[in-house]
């Protein structure tokens, strides 16, 4: 059928330009054509599965109904272009440019601070973008409703929303917010007698500053769409690809014809389910048929007796049809209307509601479908249509369930789906339970509808379809039948959910896993359904006049609270730091809240990540082949089906690497044996990205499988197998100490691992010189030297041949420290092997699956305390699963134990730590480097202390922080003053105690909700354990106009390096930052640097800076003597005359003497330590496991800041990063040792709607760390930990739950406490009859694996 020669045009404008496509191949997504085809690379890749935002762009279309145009967001990885004929595209680049004009959205996103990384920040400027092109005045709740399906691994979001508030009409809550004045910005105990200190400063950027926004300055919709929208062509168009034939009819008719001539054929709208499906489950429609410009399919009609929605209407589009007729019919008809509306508000973000269609949407028949089950509930009916006719079919249990005879039949269609009214004395409800509020596909879904005999109770009629449980949405049928004629009373309520569990079964192995927790949930929604009907009816009978004679059972006001959902509230909080002395020259940018440097290029897409780089020469793609066993010889690797292949160049294997192949236990390509499913075996070169692809498919490796294969930390335990030897700090006597105590408590504590999940994958270029074996590698890391050093033994080439190039990092969080090294020498042997560059990029799914993450955590803990919560003795025993290589393991497991203490001093411990060698992939640095899993263990010892003596859990770590100077456990001298006096700035802030006493009091009063508070103090320790490491140099250029190029060993991966660099340069140089431009990180510039990371990078390139910018002022001493009323530009001038290098290299090698003597187990490891306290408050929906952060405040030391508004973005940035490890992200492995969490659909980092209602960050004033450059100090790890103050809320809620109901309050402590954990800790009447499985009757769907 293929022969491009047919090919119709595809038209379609992209900024205003029109794009004419003669060969369109309907494989090819718009993310791919904007920057493959056009070089539009702001639109960034991060997902390829609509699930991150980061290649928002906004399409306009004419409505073929309304002939309105309509602009929307939209994911343009899910988008085929051929989809796009007659469509407008905007992009990042056609809203603004730093060349041409800033748009508002990018210099607000830039100045407000809502930038780090800037990798995410395109999508974010495009869904803004988006938003107020139709709402150029929007709400807070637009704004936030615009950003749901943007993720960002950075920045905390509140700074993104902060810039979007500015938009917005309405103030944010008081006129005085950030000038001191408002409520907001005092703690319990500020009255204006202590008043605000007047050098504390409450804002971040100038609103004042920002240009209006001007609607009339937008792109206009073209004026030849228009025309073609007026008078549209009806003839059908075929685009034909390589593979795929697309076929666009024009009419309704045509349509019909072509499914009876291709039945087989999807009908393709928003490929919101056919994109995915194609990528990952390998789906493949030779010929696919678009209806989009088919009018029929977009009708709306409304009736007296209910509502007909067109099938193509889009997700958004029928929000907005469903809330227009909410409003205008009374609250009776249109229950099933308002359930449909409570899922479509939540389900999914801004993007894929723009995209998703009705049809698409219910003809997928997804099992976690939202919609489905509402209306299968409300008696939905589907109009069908073929050549034939029209037909009706009702959406009920067999379509769902997909029998045959209750669907479509391959020549129909959907056109459009009927929704009847509700009727009085029905009542319809919906409910859904994800890993986090919004955006995440739900656990279980349901719709439940009762339709009582009018003026009874009784149930005339009842309906009830759940999802998420099985592979298709399940009706209760016979469990509904039974139950017809039965009062609504408590009676039938136990009778319901018995049924229910009965009909709803759910096998222990099924797949997604959670059964436990999906079975409660399936009777906890229809106890709140019962209650709802309950309430409705007390309205009802009140509002009627009833009979005396009807009488519904009361609601207790405690049992009220089981009604309400969590409303979504947009956050609002303050920033506090210490201005600068007002004495500080105006010139000198240090302690000043600067934008980050390339904030505004990241706004407009200009900054440019390593796969931004144009394609070069001859340039080749590698994809990996990895294992996919855990632990296995390998037999034969055959590459002859995959080298016949279209465009593949060559097949690179361990036998073609010159030099060495990683070390002996740690490969970069597998040698005989796996060691984990992920595990790196080969790698394909071929001309594009998708052939390459192909061809590892066709790589055909047979294994045989070894023993023993362990993957838990339980089975490392049993088979003895470790990484390295065990680490074990002790301090007094401990057996003594247990002797003398009143109490012991023993526990156990789980942390599960972390994905980095930074938002640019892994990603290097390599590019062979024609001479001397030259190499310019252009890569995203934290460590560019040790990607040198491994290409070098790799390619067995010296060092100086090889220069790493890296201009910014898309977020490393650790993740990019050793990792990149791996793929960098990988990609090397190819360039060497085939003499072209190669570009790696790895997918979401494959990054996800390769490089391992935070090291999943077990430990256990035996306390002894005295009856008033004193510690006295304390034994630690803790494990972390490294996966099947070293990598950073073992330093990991020390820093553990070096951290673990945390903020506390117990005279009496010991602490020992090991890594276990499991078969999985290697785990590795992360963010906090081992102290966020110790930390957690050293809280719940605090805890279990708590519940044991019947102490508030602050009581008992006020009781135990260090209090005066003393020695931590590896004899280190501490103060910790500022330790202290960030606890008592926290309670303060916070209003604490008070408080507590009103959760106290929530609590007393509501049993299905629970509020829950803590606050929780942090040491947190900078810096390596090395005196190598504390090491930097930098070079610093003049140029003889005056401009200054700096360079140093750090590299800018969001946390702002080179901004506070630069600020360090423009202090020492005295001269404006607009002189100053940093251009890379290059090993080229400046040799053998220390990774980024340890949150000492600013500190210690920061001296280098310094040093090499008063080397030159040294020098440029005289000159100005001589001439002090000259200006730079004639110093620089007069130097350059005068011979005087303008050119410095600065170093730091002083200062930090790190040891660690671990045979005595002393030491004085760290440099210095960051102090900091944080409270949070949650609220907890015991019936679901649901929690809503209502506020969080953080005190942090920072010293003297160099930059607040970087710090504290740091801050906020890690503490929404660490509530992400306690709380959703969750990584999930097969019994097989496979990961299944391999994509944002699976793996909920936090997203907008997870920030804390009221969210404030306060900079301790008046410190100082004369250790560091300028008395700062480096922050950029410790928020993380601060995150588990939302942990400890969290079960601070469970067990006041748990005390209600009479349960123990030591359980055991498991991170993160998703949903299903506090769930099922909320043990009640449900939990109870639910049917509970042997463990040995089946294999579980995953394992845990700390
Ligand atoms: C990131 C992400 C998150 C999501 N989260 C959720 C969630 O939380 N909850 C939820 O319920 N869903 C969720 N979804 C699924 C989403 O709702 C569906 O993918 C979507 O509704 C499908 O619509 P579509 O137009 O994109 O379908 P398409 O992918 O275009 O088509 C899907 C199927 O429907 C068929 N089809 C489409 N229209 C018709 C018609 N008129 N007649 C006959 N057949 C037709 C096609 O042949 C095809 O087989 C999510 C999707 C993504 C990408
Ligand atoms: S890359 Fe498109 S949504 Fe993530
Ligand atoms: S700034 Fe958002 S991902 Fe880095």
């Amino acid at each position: 059928m293929s022969s491009v020669s047919r090919s119709d045009e595809l038209v379609f404008f992209v900024n205003g330009r029109k794009v004419i496509e003669k060969n369109a191949d309907p494989e090819v997504t718009l993310l791919t054509f904007l920057r493959q085809n056009l070089g539009l690379t702001g639109t960034k890749y991060a997902c390829g599965r609509g699930g991150c935002g980061a290649c928002t762009v906004m399409v306009s279309k004419c409505d073929p109904v309304s002939k309105k145009i309509r602009h929307f967001s939209v994911t343009a990885c899910l988008v085929p272009i051929c989809s796009l004929h007659g469509a407008a595209v905007t992009t990042v680049e056609g809203v603004g440019s730093t060349q041409t004009r800033l748009h508002p959205v990018q210099e607000r996103i830039a100045k407000s601070h809502g930038t780090q990384c800037g990798f995410c920040t395109p999508g974010m400027v495009m869904s803004m973008y988006a938003l107020l092109r139709n709402h150029p005045q929007p709400s807070e709740e637009q704004v936030m409703d615009a950003l749901t399906g943007n993720l960002c691994r950075c920045t905390g979001y509140r700074p993104i929303l902060e810039s979007g508030k500015t938009f917005c009409m309405e103030s944010n809550g008081c006129e005085q917010k950030g000038t001191g004045k408002c409520c907001l910005d005092r703690g319990e105990n500020d009255s204006p007698s202590h008043g605000q200190q007047s050098d504390i400063s409450t804002g971040l950027f100038t609103k004042d500053e920002f240009q209006p926004l001007d609607p009339t300055q937008e792109l206009i919709f073209p004026p030849e769409l228009l025309r073609i929208a007026e008078s549209p062509e009806t003839r059908t168009l075929t685009f034909y690809g390589e593979r795929v034939t697309w076929i666009f009819p024009g009419t309704l008719k045509d349509l019909l014809e072509l499914k009876v001539k291709h039945p087989e054929a999807p009908l393709i709208l928003g490929n919101t389910s056919l994109g995915p499906a194609m990528k990952s489950q390998g789906h493949f429609y030779p010929i696919v048929l678009s209806p989009a410009r088919i009018s029929e399919l977009s009708m709306v009609s409304k009736t007296s007796e209910g509502l007909t929605i067109g099938a193509g209407c889009s997700l958004a589009q029928v929000e907005a049809i469903l809330a227009e007729r909410v409003s205008e019919l009374p609250e009776e008809k249109t229950q099933t209307y308002r359930a449909l509306l409570k899922h479509l508000r939540s389900l999914v973000g801004q993007q894929i509601r723009n995209m998703a269609s009705l049809g698409g949407h219910i003809i997928s028949r997804h099992c976690y479908s939202d919609l489905n089950p509402v209306l299968a509930v409300g008696n939905a009916t589907l109009n069908l249509i073929s050549k034939e006719g029209a037909r009706k079919i009702p959406l009920n249990a067999d379509f769902l369930a997909g029998l045959a005879h209750a669907g479509l039949k391959p020549e129909e269609i959907l056109e459009s789906v009927y929704i009847p009214h509700s009727q009085k004395w029905e009542f319809v409800s919906a409910f859904r339970q994800a890993q986090c509020q919004q955006n995440a596909l739900a656990d279980v879904t349901a719709g439940m509808r009762v339709l009582l005999k009018e003026g009874t109770g009784t149930i005339e009629d009842l309906s009830i379809a759940c999802g998420g449980i099985g592979l298709a949405p399940i009706s209760a049928h016979k469990s509904c039948q039974q139950l017809r004629g039965r009062c609504w009373n408590e009676l039938m309520l136990d009778e319901a959910c018995r049924l229910l569990l009965d009909e709803v079964s759910i096998p222990g192995s099924a797949p997604g896993g959670k059964v436990e927790f999906k079975r409660t949930l399936v009777v906890s929604f229809l106890f709140k359904f019962y209650l709802e009907v309950l309430e409705k009816l007390k309205k009802l009978v009140k509002q009627s006049s009833a009979p005396d004679c009807l009488r519904y059972p009361e609601v207790s006001d405690g049992f009220l609270s089981a009604l309400e959902d969590f409303p979504v509230t947009v956050p609002q909080g303050v920033q506090r730091y210490q201005s600068v002395d007002s004495r500080q020259p105006l010139q000198d940018p240090v302690g000043r809240p600067i934008m980050h440097l390339s904030g505004l290029k990241h706004a407009t897409g200009e900054a440019t990540f390593c796969d931004d780089i144009p394609k070069v020469n001859k340039e080749l793609f590698m994809a990996l082949v990895t294992s996919t066993r855990a632990h296995a010889k390998i037999k034969s690797i055959d590459s002859s089906k995959a080298l016949e292949l279209p465009g593949v160049v060559d097949v690179i294997t361990a036998e073609d690497i010159p030099g060495t192949n990683g070390a002996e236990d740690d490969r970069l390509l597998a040698v005989d044996k796996v060691l984990c499913v992920g595990q790196i075996v080969c790698a394909v070169v071929a001309e594009t990205k998708v052939q390459a692809k192909h061809a590892i498919e066709k790589i055909k490796i047979t294994y045989e499988d070894l023993e023993p294969v362990i993957f838990t930390i339980e089975d490392a335990l049993k088979h003895n197998s470790f990484l390295c030897p065990e680490k074990k700090l002790e301090q007094g006597n401990v057996e003594e100490a247990f002797e003398k105590v009143d109490q012991i408590v023993e526990g156990e504590v789980h942390v599960g691992g972390q994905e980095h999940f930074y938002m640019e994958t892994q990603r290097v270029l390599v590019i062979p010189k024609t001479e001397d074996k030259e190499l310019d590698i252009y890569v995203s890391t934290q460590d560019p030297t040790h990607v040198q050093k491994t290409v070098s033994s790799t390619l067995n080439i010296p060092v100086n041949r090889i220069t790493c190039h890296v201009k910014r990092v898309g977020g490393g969080f650790g993740g990019k420290m050793g990792r990149p090294a791996i793929f960098g020498a990988i990609a090397a042997v190819g360039a060497i092997k085939t003499g072209h560059p190669i570009r790696l990029v790895l997918d979401r799914e494959d990054d996800m699956l390769i490089t391992g993450g935070r090291h999943p955590f077990f430990g256990k803990y035996k306390v002894g305390f005295m009856n008033d919560g004193r510690i006295k003795a304390l034994d630690v025993e803790c494990f972390i699963n490294g996966g099947c290589t070293l990598d950073d393991s073992e330093q990991v497991a020390e820093f553990l134990l070096l951290k673990l203490e945390n903020a506390y001093k117990i005279r009496n411990r010991r602490f020992r730590s090991r890594a276990c060698m499991t078969n999985l992939p290697s785990n590795t640095a992360f963010r906090g480097f081992g102290f966020p899993q110790g930390g957690l263990l050293a809280e719940s010892c605090i805890t279990a202390v708590a519940a044991k003596c019947g102490l508030l859990p602050e009581k008992v770590r006020e009781k135990n922080m260090y209090k005066t100077i003393d020695k931590t456990i590896y004899k280190q001298a501490f103060n910790p003053e500022t330790l202290t006096r960030c606890w008592n700035e926290c309670l303060d802030n916070s209003s604490f105690h008070s408080r507590r006493m009103q959760v106290e009091e929530f609590n007393k009063k509501n049993y299905w909700k629970k509020k829950g508070i803590a606050i929780i103090p942090m040491k947190f320790s900078v810096g390596y354990v090395e005196t190598s490491f504390h090491q930097a140099a930098a070079l610093v250029h003049i140029y003889t106009d005056g401009s200054v190029l700096v360079t140093h060993g750090g590299n800018e991966l969001g946390q702002g390096i080179h901004t506070k660099m630069l600020q360090v340069a423009s202090r020492e140089l005295k001269i404006p930052l607009s002189y100053m431009h940093i251009c890379e990180t290059s090993t080229a510039t400046v040799p053998n640097t220390i990774s980024t990371g340890g949150s000492i990078g600013s500190d210690v390139n920061g001296r280098a800076v310094q040093n090499a910018c008063q080397i030159l002022v040294k020098r440029l001493e005289p000159i100005i003597k001589e001439n002090p009323e000259g200006t730079w530009e004639d110093w620089i001038k007069a130097a350059f005359e005068q011979r005087i290098s303008l050119s410095a290299t600065g170093y730091f090698s002083r200062g930090y003497e790190a040891f660690m003597d671990w045979d005595k187990g002393e030491g004085d490891p760290f440099p210095y330590y960051v102090y900091g306290a944080a409270c949070s408050e949650v609220e907890i929906d015991c019936l679901t496991g649901a929690h809503k952060k209502i506020r969080t405040d953080i005190v942090m030391d920072a010293c003297c800041s160099l930059n607040p508004a970087i710090d504290i973005g740091q801050i906020e940035g890690a503490f929404i990063q660490g509530m992400g490890l306690y709380t959703t992200e969750e990584l999930k492995y097969s019994p097989e040792g496979v990961l299944y969490s391999r994509g944002p659909d699976e793996y909920k980092i936090p997203s907008i709607m997870d920030v804390p209602e009221e969210f404030n960050v306060s900079l301790l004033s008046s410190s100082q760390n004369p250790l560091a450059i300028y008395s700062s100090k480096g922050v950029g790890e410790s928020g993380l930990f601060l995150g588990s103050s939302v942990f400890f809320a969290i079960t601070d809620a469970v067990t006041a739950a748990r005390r209600e109901r009479g349960l123990a309050e030591d359980f055991t402590v498991k991170s993160p406490a998703t949903p299903e954990w506090v769930r099922m800790a909320c043990a009640d009447r449900f939990t109870e009859m639910i049917p509970r499985d042997n463990p040995k009757t089946f294999k579980p769907w995953s394992i845990q694996i700390a």
